[in-house]
């Protein structure tokens, strides 16, 4: 059997439980072209509510379907060149024990490397952080950094990566415990969103102005930061978590446009998926400050698939500190 998190209908508010449903279906066949994964770890990203919520950089998810997921499995049986049983891949498997897909949906992982490496740091996590801190955002030594959801996955590989570059670095997160964290990885200053004097924390924090935003949440934090941003500033636009989980998102912030002209901001959004081309370079630096310790790779474990959705409502409530995924045990009989 093939246990699966169905899609069940779209949320019109705050995502729960009940938009999931549980199924046994039958174990899927791989075709000509196509391999058969078992899964192994789903990624659990806030993207996924983007998905339900309209067309995005991808289709919205239809209800009744498998609920979308990036995760890495293992091969066990192949009708595709290149692709054999024992292999390690990643693409989007879906909450489900087992995926067939096309191999052109799948991409070859190091066995090597440790599967909570390559859903986290060496996966889209790290490469989002990378791409958008250098190839957007383009920071230089000396310059302070601001970064959002930073004791998040993306935000704590984006912060330690901005301190390897020499800037000063300040972290934004929700709640003390976090924070503390923050500056356990390397960061200058830390300041929590949720203290109640954010603008008056930010400035503080940052005497000498922002010169680089790594945003992964827009909202309030957005709209606190922008007076604190120099002349010539970058905002990179990597997230907005803070309006994902909701029904209608929220005008704002307000000082868009104005501050933007006044203080010559550039504000830039971004798609990982649309640089592979620098996936190699982003993955070699990443997988080179792993082995030599410069940066940590902090992980949020679930355990089973039954668990997903609930892991699901739990990021969204900033209930992690890093990348959280869920291991898929071992289906039953396999
Ligand atoms: N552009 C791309 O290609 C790309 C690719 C991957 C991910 N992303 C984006 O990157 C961002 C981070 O993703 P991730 O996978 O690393 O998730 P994550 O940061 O590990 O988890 C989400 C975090 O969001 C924070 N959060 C929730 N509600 C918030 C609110 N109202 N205001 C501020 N923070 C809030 C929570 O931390 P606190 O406890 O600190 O609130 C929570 O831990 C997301 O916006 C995601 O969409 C973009």
């Amino acid at each position: 059997m093939n246990r699966q998190w169905i899609y069940r209908e779209r949320p019109t508010d705050k995502v729960a439980l009940t938009h999931f449903e549980w199924r046994e279906a039958a174990l899927p066949v791989a075709g000509p072209g196509e391999v058969l994964v078992r899964v192994q770890m789903l990624s659990v990203d806030p993207s996924q509510r983007i998905w339900m919520a309209g067309p995005s950089y991808r289709p919205m998810l239809v209800p009744g379907t498998v609920m979308a997921c990036y995760g890495v499995g293992e091969v066990v049986a192949s009708k595709a060149p290149g692709f054999a049983p024992g292999d390690r891949v990643e693409g989007d498997l879906g909450w489900q024990d087992y995926a067939a897909l096309p191999a052109q949906a799948l991409r070859k992982r190091d066995p090597a490397r440790s599967i909570e490496q390559l859903v986290g740091a060496l996966g889209i996590t790290g490469t989002t952080a990378w791409i958008g801190l250098f190839e957007v955002g383009r920071p230089s030594p000396g310059e302070t950094v601001l970064v959002s959801g930073a004791a998040g996955a993306v935000g704590s590989i984006a912060l330690q990566a901005a301190v390897l570059a020499g800037c000063r670095v300040v972290g934004v997160a929700g709640g003390a415990a976090k924070c503390g964290r923050l500056i356990a990885m390397g960061a200058h200053a830390a300041v929590d969103y949720k203290a109640g004097a954010l603008r008056a924390d930010l400035r503080a924090a940052c005497p000498d102005g922002i010169d680089l935003f790594f945003d992964n949440t827009a909202g309030d934090v957005l709209e606190a930061a922008l007076p604190s941003m120099n002349v010539g500033g970058r905002i990179v636009c990597c997230g907005a978590v803070s309006v994902y989980d909701q029904a209608r998102a929220p005008a704002g912030p307000r000082g868009v446009p104005a501050l933007l002209i006044a203080r010559r901001l550039r504000m830039e959004g971004f798609v990982v998926l649309d640089h592979a081309q620098r996936l190699p370079a982003a993955e070699s630096a990443l997988a080179r400050w792993l082995d030599e310790g410069r940066i940590v790779a902090p992980t949020h474990v679930v355990q089973g698939l039954a668990q997903a959705p609930q892991a699901l409502l739990d990021l969204l409530a900033g209930l992690n500190v890093g990348k959280m995924m869920v291991r898929v045990e071992q289906p039953p009989g396999a």
